[in-house]
C-alpha cells in the first residue's frame, strides 16, 4: 500500500485500488489562509473599525472574549460551508467600473497606465446590473464590494450603479474609492445619504504630491461632511510594486508570491469576468499569457450556469498559487511615496 500526499486530496493506493481521500490538514489550512482571515476581518473587525451596528460597539468591540467566540463560531460555520459545497459569503470585492482615470501614477496597483487608449472602457449600467445579478445569485452575501477603477467618479451612471447595488441586501458594505480630482454630484451625494449606514467613501490623500494642482479634497470633504457621508482618507505610503514582466515562476515560488502579496484579497469583478485581483485582469486584456482554465471565471457566458459559478467561486479560494502571479516581484516591505505621475504609455513583457 502507498499514500500519496497531493493537493487537497490523500491518495491510497491498495492493491491496485486507488481511494481518494480529502486532506483535511492541507484544505483547512488553505481555507483559513486564503478566505478565512479575510472574511474574519471583514466581517467581525471592519464593523467595529467603522462603527457601523449598535451591537457590533457595544459588544464586540469592548468584550475581547465575545469577539474570540465569534471568530470560533465562524470558523466553524466556514469549514462546514467549504466542506459541503455551500454558497460562501465574499469577504472583499474590487468592482471595477472602468480603467479610465484623471492620474497617471506608475505605481499604481491596478496598472491603469499599462492600458492604452483602444482598451479603455466603461462599464454601462446594464451590464453593470447583469454582472452583479449573476454573481450574486451565486454567492450568498458580499460584505464589503468595493466600486473602483481607474477613477470611478468619471463614470456617467455611477448613482444608478451606486442605488442598485446600496438597496441590494445581499451587499453589506458598498465603498468608492476615489482619487479626489472629481466632485460628487448631488443626487449621488443624496443617494449616499440615504443609505449611509451602509456606505464608505475612501479619499486616496495624494496631496503629499505637490505637482499635482487638480485635487479638490477640501470641496470633496466639505460635500462628505454636509450629507453625514463616512469617509477615510487615507495617507500611508505606497508599497513597491516592482516591473511587471513574466519572470517564469516555479510553483514553489509562486505560492510563496501569493503568500506574501498585499492585493490577494482584493478578488476583483472587471467587465464580466472575476479575477485573483485587478493585476490579473490587467494582464489577460493586455498580454496573450495562457490562464488555465481555473483561475479566472467569464460569469458573463449565456445562459449562466449559476449553480456552477458557485462552486468555481469556491474553487478560486481554495487554490494557493495561480500562474499570473509569475509577473509580480515578491512583495516586499519597501513604501514608495504615493501618486508618482508618469506621461508614458507603459507597458508588461511577456517574452
Ligand atoms: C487603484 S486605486 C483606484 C481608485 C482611485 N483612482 C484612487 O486612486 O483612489 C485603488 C486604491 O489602491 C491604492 N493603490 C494604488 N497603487 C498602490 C500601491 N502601489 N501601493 C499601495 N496602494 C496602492 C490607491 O491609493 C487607492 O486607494
Ligand atoms: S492609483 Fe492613480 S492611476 Fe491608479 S487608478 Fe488611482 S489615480 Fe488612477
Ligand atoms: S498577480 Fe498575484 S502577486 Fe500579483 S498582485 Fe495579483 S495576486 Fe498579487
Amino acid at each position: 500500500m502507498n499514500i500519496v500526499k497531493e493537493k487537497q486530496h490523500i491518495c491510497l493506493n491498495f492493491l491496485g485500488i486507488k481511494i481518494k481521500f480529502l486532506n483535511l490538514k492541507k484544505l483547512k489550512y488553505i481555507i483559513y489562509r486564503r478566505y478565512f482571515k479575510s472574511l474574519y476581518i471583514n466581517n467581525c473587525i471592519y464593523p467595529i473599525i467603522s462603527r457601523r451596528t449598535f451591537m457590533q460597539r457595544c459588544i464586540f468591540s469592548k468584550n475581547k472574549f465575545a469577539l474570540k467566540l465569534k471568530k470560533k463560531f465562524l470558523w466553524k460555520v466556514t469549514l462546514f460551508k467549504f466542506l459541503t459545497n455551500a454558497k460562501l459569503e465574499i469577504p472583499v470585492m474590487d468592482f471595477n467600473i472602468t480603467n479610465k482615470c484623471t492620474l497617471k501614477c506608475k505605481d499604481c496597483g491596478s496598472l491603469i497606465p499599462f492600458y492604452p487608449e483602444d482598451k479603455k472602457w466603461t462599464i454601462t449600467f446594464e451590464d453593470f446590473k447583469k454582472d452583479l445579478d449573476t454573481f450574486l445569485n451565486s454567492v450568498n452575501s458580499i460584505y464589503r464590494m468595493k466600486l473602483i477603477g481607474g477613477e470611478p467618479l468619471m463614470v456617467k451612471d455611477l448613482d444608478l450603479m451606486l442605488e442598485y447595488s446600496l438597496k441590494n441586501k445581499k451587499i453589506k458594505n458598498v465603498e468608492i474609492t476615489t482619487n479626489g480630482t472629481i466632485l460628487f454630484t448631488d443626487n449621488q451625494l443624496k443617494i449616499l445619504n440615504k443609505y449611509r449606514r451602509k456606505a464608505l467613501i475612501v479619499l486616496s490623500d495624494y496631496s503629499s504630491n505637490k505637482d499635482l494642482k487638480c485635487l479638490k479634497y477640501e470641496q470633496i470633504i466639505n460635500q462628505l461632511d454636509n450629507n453625514k457621508i463616512k469617509f477615510l482618507h487615507p495617507r500611508d505610503n505606497w508599497f513597491e510594486r516592482g516591473d511587471i514582466y513574466n519572470r517564469k515562476k516555479d510553483i514553489q515560488s509562486l505560492i510563496k508570491t501569493l503568500k506574501r502579496c498585499w492585493q490577494r484579497d482584493c478578488i476583483a469583478l472587471f467587465d464580466g469576468q472575476y479575477h485573483i485581483c485587478t493585476r490579473s485582469f490587467a494582464i489577460h486584456r493586455l498580454t496573450d499569457f495562457k490562464f488555465s482554465e481555473n483561475e479566472y471565471i467569464d460569469i458573463r457566458i449565456s445562459p449562466p450556469p449559476t449553480e456552477k459559478f458557485h462552486k468555481r467561486i469556491r474553487n478560486m479560494f481554495l487554490k494557493d498559487y495561480f500562474s499570473v502571479c509569475s509577473f509580480c516581484q515578491d512583495p516586499s516591505k519597501i513604501r514608495i511615496p504615493r501618486a508618482i505621475q508618469t506621461k508614458e504609455l507603459l507597458f508588461i513583457d511577456n517574452t
